[in-house]
């Protein structure tokens, strides 16, 4: 099958590229590349450098590659600058997948699964919960999610659009972007690696449910290609297994160590010193993907441990080559 991949060129949607052609698919991909790399791309992968909010240029793509369906990927993923600008994070989030939504039922595409969060619709829980807990976003990132979900809704109830929204928890793993401000596993490993010192917000004791990358790929995959019983589904997409920053940062610190003693280099990593407190952070945040389980056999694959060290080692090739 011809598949459609927004954002594919990034961190999660790169994954989900190659967990497509392993099964023997074609994908292709729209990528802005404000965050995404070439790079993380195998070269037989088609990639069009387009913005999804030029709904002109995506019809092209849509016209020449008629795709059979969709993943969409592509957002802007910072809930920092969601508050900032929210106008910006609902034109990327809201319009770039409406132009995508619109084209899809267009062009008569069979189904389209969307990355929505768990983390920004639950917020803070201290159980982990599953998909009819009461959405609240308090974020516009969050509000954009949740706006994009119902809109899955609207398209598949108005227009038999079969729909998909994956609520994944925290995604980590090789290619995952340290510069932004999410994704704690890739900003300590790379500066761990680099002998810099790393901050754990306050206390550190902020829970979080770390899933693996290709885990969160093959979820994709099966929404993708899978029937689910209803047109329009939600599943979340996560371990339940909580894990705490202080934790995190440990464990980080042993196997950037490990993986620099391996390579014979004398750099030293510092132990995590604690900062202040980040403003809005939620205390706890875990989800219940018992419904991904019971439909398609859905569980993680890889623990916390083994994808710590395949990122880790992923990010020391980053930085020092092979
Ligand atoms: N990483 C996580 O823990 C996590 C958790 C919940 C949800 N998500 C969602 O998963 C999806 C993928 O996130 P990721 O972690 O791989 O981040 P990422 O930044 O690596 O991937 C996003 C990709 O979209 C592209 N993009 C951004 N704006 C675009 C635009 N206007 N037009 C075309 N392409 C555009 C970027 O260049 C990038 O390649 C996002 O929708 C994100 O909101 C991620």
């Amino acid at each position: 099958m011809k598949i459609l991949i927004t954002g594919g060129a990034g961190f999660i949607g790169s994954h989900i590229v190659d967990a497509l052609i392993t099964k023997g698919h074609s994908p292709i991909v729209v990528d802005n590349l404000s965050s995404g790399r070439k790079e993380n791309l195998p070269e037989q992968v088609p990639l069009y450098v387009v913005d999804v909010c030029d709904k002109s240029a995506l019809q092209k793509v849509f016209e020449k590659e008629k795709p059979d369906l969709v993943c969409h990927q592509a957002a802007q993923m910072s809930v920092s600058l969601s508050v900032k600008q929210p106008s910006f994070d609902a034109q990327v989030n809201i319009l770039g997948l409406l132009n995508t939504l619109e084209l899809a039922q267009e062009h008569q595409v069979q189904k389209f699964v969307f990355a929505s969060s768990g983390g920004v619709l639950y917020g803070n829980v201290t159980q982990p919960v599953a998909e009819d807990y009461p959405a609240n976003p308090i974020s516009p990132y969050g509000i954009s999610k949740w706006a994009g979900e119902r809109y899955l809704q609207f398209f598949s109830q108005e227009h038999g659009l079969k729909t998909v929204a994956l609520r994944y928890a925290n995604v980590f793993g090789p290619r995952q972007n340290p510069h932004g401000e999410a994704g704690v596993v890739a900003i300590f490993s790379q500066r761990m690696l680099r002998g810099e010192q790393t901050k754990v917000n306050g206390d550190g004791k902020y829970i979080r449910d770390y899933v693996y990358v290709e885990d969160v790929a093959r979820a994709n995959v099966l929404s993708l290609l899978e029937d689910a019983p209803q047109i329009h589904a939600a599943f979340n997409v996560g371990t339940g297994r909580p894990t705490d920053v202080n934790e995190l940062a440990e464990q980080l610190k042993s196997l950037t160590e490990k993986e620099l003693k391996n390579r014979g280099s004398s750099i030293h990593v510092p132990t995590p010193e604690h900062g202040p407190a980040r403003a809005g952070d939620l205390r706890s945040n875990l989800i219940d993907a018992s419904r991904l389980q019971e439909l398609w056999d859905w569980s993680p694959q890889v623990t916390l441990e083994h994808g710590l060290e395949l990122a880790v080692n992923w990010f020391a090739t980053e930085e020092f080559g092979n």
